[in-house]
């Protein structure tokens, strides 16, 4: 008997997924490299689901029912590679192969022209929600050529994504070739801003309101509860929480503070640099994790670079800002990531629904929260919104709350403590809503030495460039 779907590759995601695929009725074939981890898997977790086990490539494929289908969920990069050669002898015209992790989109594009020469249809998908995620329902960014999307993966990827509260599957074909994975590339850069955003108002409750691990977690239990709420922040008070049992102190106090990283958030600033987008505030974010990461250097300047700044702050006015700043700083997180996807949509020619992809971070993912909602809508109502900070309800929140920030920033500042995002997103909010910037001057200065020409803005818009000889030489 054939089996519907492969998963290749048991690591933990693998594994989950294979459950999920066949808990949903979906005969499953799995192949693991290492056969140990692939027994174990069948001894335990895959028992008394319709999943079978093969220990060779060739009969993983043949195992499986034509068109195979099968979904890879190996380690990034040259693995990938390597995977596709292993199955190449055995999978023939037609057959589906399916990159799950989180590849580089540039070689999710090279790999699916590459593997169309040979009539094998390849998809990148994005998938997002972690271990649990993979089980219980993750949320899906699939790309590639759509019919076959339509007729072979859409089944299984709608039957075992997590679904809203409305019944939205958080699975939508998105585009073609690396659009899934160049997706899931600015969620992860989203998904850095997002968790550096928590840090920094962690540092400022702690470090100048002088809170307590458990009345911070109060805080955010209670900001969780209106419209900050998100899966991060509800991680983050389970992480303030657990004890360590080695100490009996908070395991968040035994932690090191050294940051790592796989490089996605990385590849997210590289791009937006590349295709010209503004998107410091995710940029800081990973800025913030190499800053963490040189820990020796931190200790050794700190005691160097001493200044003591320490100005009294009113507990209430403090957090009462905070929250306002935090939410604020949020929205322009997702305004940053929604405008480079719009960028590379044209770049790439992609023509991307944004309605498709925030909604489906509205569940499974690890960026889901309750802010998508409104930036769902705002997409639902028009998809060329050139950036969501200008949607009436999110515009007059930020304004609002902009006085409250400020004052926030300052106080943090007056204490010494950094908030390298935070101040971007305002940064961001002030440098968006100028009118007039200073490259005026910067044109000039260009001119000057390296006459490198300016437009005047006395000529209608003309595109005209100018060269003045500013000096005499
Ligand atoms: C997700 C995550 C996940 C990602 C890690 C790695 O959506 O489930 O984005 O795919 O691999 O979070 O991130 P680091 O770069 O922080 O290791």
């Amino acid at each position: 008997m054939s089996n519907y779907f492969g998963v290749y590759g048991m690591g933990v995601m693998g594994q989950s997924l294979a459950m999920n695929i066949a808990k949903n009725g979906f005969t499953t074939s799995v192949y693991n490299y290492e056969d140990d981890v692939t027994k174990k898997f069948m001894d335990t977790k895959a028992k008394g689901l319709p999943i079978a086990a093969y220990y060779t490539p060739k009969e993983f494929v043949d195992s499986l029912e034509k068109p195979r289908k099968i979904l890879m969920m190996v380690t990034a990069g040259k693995v990938v590679d390597i995977v596709i050669e292993s199955l190449l002898p055995y999978i023939e015209k037609g057959d589906v192969l399916i990159d799950a992790g989180n590849s580089y989109y540039e070689d999710t594009i090279r790999r699916h022209n590459a593997l169309k020469e040979k009539g094998i249809e390849f998809f990148g998908a994005g998938v997002s929600g972690g271990e649990r995620g993979a089980l219980e329902g993750p949320s899906i960014m699939p790309s590639g050529n759509e019919e076959t999307y339509r007729k072979y993966i859409e089944p299984v990827f709608n039957a075992i994504a997590a679904k809203t509260e409305d019944g939205f599957v958080c699975c939508k074909y998105l585009g073609t070739d690396g659009s899934g994975h160049y997706i899931k590339m600015v969620h992860n850069g989203i998904e850095y801003c997002n968790i550096e955003l928590i840090c920094e108002t962690y540092d400022i409750l702690k470090k100048v309101g002088h809170l307590t691990n458990e009345e911070i977690r109060e805080v955010y239990l209670d900001w969780n509860k209106g419209r900050n709420e998100s899966y991060l922040l509800d991680i983050t008070t389970q992480v303030l929480n657990y004890v360590d049992e080695r100490t009996g102190n908070k395991l968040v106090d035994m932690i090191l503070d050294k940051a790592g990283q796989k490089g996605t958030g990385k590849w997210t600033c590289m791009d937006g640099l590349d295709i010209g987008c503004v998107i410091p505030s995710i940029c800081e974010s990973v800025t913030a994790r190499n800053l963490s990461a040189i820990k020796e250097d931190r200790v050794n300047a700190s005691k160097i670079l001493v200044v003591n700044p320490n100005k009294e702050v009113n507990k209430e006015e403090l957090i009462n800002c905070l929250e306002k700043a935090f939410y604020s700083a949020r929205l322009i997180c997702y305004a940053q990531g929604f405008s480079q996807l719009r960028e590379a949509s044209k770049v790439h020619n992609w023509n991307l629904k944004y309605n498709d992809i925030a909604g489906l971070w509205q569940a499974g993912c690890i960026i889901r929260g309750e802010m998508l909602k409104m930036i769902t809508n705002a997409f639902n109502k028009n998809n060329d919104l050139v950036n969501i900070v200008l949607v009436d309800e999110i515009a007059k929140t930020l304004v609002n709350d902009s006085d409250s920030y400020r004052k926030l920033i300052i106080m943090a500042i007056e204490n010494g403590v950094p908030t390298p995002t935070m101040s971007s997103a305002l940064n961001y909010f002030d440098g968006y809503r100028a009118e007039k910037l200073p490259a005026n001057l910067l044109q000039g200065l260009r001119d000057f030495f390296g006459a490198h020409t300016y437009e005047r803005i006395d000529d209608n818009g003309s595109g005209e460039h100018y060269h003045t000889k500013w000096e005499k030489f």
